[in-house]
This record gives C-alpha cells, sequence and structure tokens, in this order.
C-alpha cells in the first residue's frame, strides 16, 4: 500500500533528502512524467495556492510547467534538462521570491497525493510511486520559508 502522509514541515529545518529510485523515472517516461506535472499544476491552477503561480498568462504558466517537469525528471535520473535550460538547480534560492508557508506546502502535497495512486493503477511499481513520494514529502519542506499565519 502507498503510504501518502504529509509529514509536518517548519520553517529553517531541512531534513536529509533521499533522491526517488531511478526505476521510477525508467517505467514512468517522460511523456507520463510531464503529464504528472501538468495534471499538478491544472490542479493548482484552481486552488488557494493559485496566487504564488502565473496562472493570469498562459505562456509564463506553461513555462512554470516545462521548468518543474524539467527539474524532476532530472532529479529522478532521466536527461539533465533542467541544468540545460535553466543551470544550477538551487531550488531553495528559486523558491524565495514566493512567500511558501507550511500550509501552501501541504496542498501543493496534497495535489501530488491525488495523482500519484493513479501512476500505481498504471502499472508503475508502488516502491518507485513510494520513492518518488518520499523525496517530495521531504524536500518540499525546504521550500517552506515563510511563518505560517
Ligand atoms: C519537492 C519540492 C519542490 C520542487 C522540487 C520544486 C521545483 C520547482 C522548480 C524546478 C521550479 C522552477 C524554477 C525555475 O526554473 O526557476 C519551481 C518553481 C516554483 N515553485 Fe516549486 N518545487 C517544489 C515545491 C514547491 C512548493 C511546496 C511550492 C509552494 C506551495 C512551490 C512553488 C513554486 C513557485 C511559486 C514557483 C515559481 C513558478 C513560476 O513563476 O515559474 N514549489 N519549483
Amino acid at each position: 500500500m502507498l503510504n501518502l502522509e504529509i509529514m509536518p514541515g517548519e520553517l529553517g529545518v531541512r531534513p536529509p533528502v533521499t533522491k526517488p529510485h531511478p526505476g521510477f523515472y525508467h517505467q514512468v517516461g517522460e511523456e507520463r512524467f510531464r503529464k504528472l506535472v501538468d495534471d499538478h499544476y491544472e490542479l493548482i491552477r484552481d486552488s488557494d495556492i493559485a496566487f504564488l503561480f502565473p496562472v493570469n498568462d498562459e505562456e509564463d504558466f506553461q513555462h512554470a510547467k516545462d521548468n518543474a517537469a524539467d527539474f524532476f525528471i532530472q532529479i529522478c535520473g532521466g536527461p539533465d534538462y533542467f541544468n540545460q535550460h535553466r543551470g544550477a538547480p538551487k531550488m531553495v534560492g528559486r523558491h524565495a521570491p514566493f512567500r511558501i508557508d507550511e500550509p501552501a506546502r501541504r496542498r501543493w502535497m496534497e495535489f501530488y497525493a491525488t495523482l500519484l495512486p493513479q501512476l500505481a493503477e498504471e502499472g508503475i511499481d508502488e516502491a518507485y510511486v513510494q520513492s518518488f513520494w518520499d523525496y517530495i514529502n521531504v524536500f518540499s519542506t525546504w521550500m517552506i520559508n515563510t511563518p505560517s499565519k
């Protein structure tokens, strides 16, 4: 069974991160991976964290999707698209302009929790899906840069 429990995140605390199992990208493939990120952004679009994202400019919104997918594909062992297009990841710094608190991070995670079971249903090994979840569960806490209200 997938365990999609969202761990608590805390401003200023950055627990060590383990990358997803390379089997995850291997089985999912680039096209399906980009659809996963696309679906995630579409859930964001209609949510209470939409204000953080460039939802009012379709071109910018598409770029945001592309950049996020490039990064995830790279960190999951696929081609280094993010390095090619954007340079060094520096994820914490890239998120610094946006006020991300724990509730926003939790909402962001909830949308992956909504989408990941479908990958398992499509035949991706549960252990691989779990490894992706475990990675974002921890690493997303690093992006918290704003105290909760
Ligand atoms: C595992 C955790 C996360 C990863 C790996 C990740 C990855 C990324 C990447 C690769 C970008 C594009 C950066 C660039 O090319 O300049 C990005 C942008 C962004 N992320 Fe994240 N992110 C994570 C968590 C979050 C969370 C929790 C939030 C907020 C709830 C968030 C909000 C944003 C925003 C607002 C942008 C800018 C969108 C834009 O205007 O282009 N991210 N993220």
